[in-house]
C-alpha cells in the first residue's frame, strides 16, 4: 500500500467506512472526499460552491460535519462517513427527512441532501438545541430558493419529538 508522500497524484489505497458498509478505494492523493463518493456512486452529495461555503456538500465524518469539497480523501482513511443515503437506510425515511416532507420544506431540493446531514448532526450533537442554536448551525447551509423558516420548523419537531 502507498503511503501519501505529497498530497498530489499520488496513487492510494486506502479503506474506510461508507454508510455503515467497508469500503475499499483506489484514489489520487489529491482527490477530493466530494470526488471519491461521486466514484462509489454517493449522488446526494452536490457540487454547489466548491469553497466550504454552501453545505450541499456536507457529510459527517467520524461525527464531525464536514464540507466534503474541502476535505482529501484520504483524511477519511479508516473512518466512518456517512451521507444522506446512509441516514435513510432500509429505503424508510429518517424523521428528518419526513418532517422536511410535511413541512413543506423543500422547493427544488438541491440544498436538501446536505440539509439532512446537517440536521442529524444537530440531533446527534446538540440534542437540546433550541431555535437559535439551530439557526447558528444551519448558515452554513445556503437554500437559494429561501426555504428556511420552514426548514428550520421541521429540525425543531424532530428534536422536540426526540425528547419526548
Ligand atoms: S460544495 Fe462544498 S460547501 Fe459548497
Ligand atoms: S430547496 Fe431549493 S435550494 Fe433549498
Amino acid at each position: 500500500m502507498h503511503e501519501i508522500l505529497d498530497g498530489g497524484g499520488v496513487e492510494v489505497k486506502m479503506k474506510f467506512v461508507l454508510n455503515g458498509r467497508a469500503v475499499s478505494a483506489e484514489l489520487k492523493g489529491n482527490e477530493r472526499l466530494m470526488d471519491l463518493l461521486w466514484k462509489l456512486g454517493i449522488r446526494s452529495v452536490k457540487e454547489g460552491c466548491s469553497t466550504g461555503d454552501c453545505g450541499t456538500c456536507n457529510v459527517l465524518v467520524d461525527g464531525r460535519l464536514v464540507n466534503s469539497c474541502m476535505m482529501l480523501a484520504v483524511q477519511a482513511r479508516n473512518k466512518s462517513v456517512v451521507t444522506v443515503e446512509g441516514i435513510s437506510q432500509n429505503e424508510e425515511l429518517h424523521p428528518i427527512q419526513e418532517a422536511l416532507i410535511e413541512y413543506t420544506a423543500s422547493q427544488c431540493g438541491y440544498c436538501i441532501p446536505g440539509i439532512v446531514v446537517t440536521a442529524k448532526y444537530i440531533l446527534e450533537k446538540y440534542p437540546q438545541a433550541d431555535e437559535n442554536m439551530v439557526r447558528q448551525i444551519l448558515i452554513a447551509n445556503i437554500c437559494r430558493c429561501g426555504g428556511y423558516t420552514r426548514i428550520v420548523e421541521a429540525i425543531k419537531s424532530v428534536i422536540e419529538s426526540s425528547r419526548r
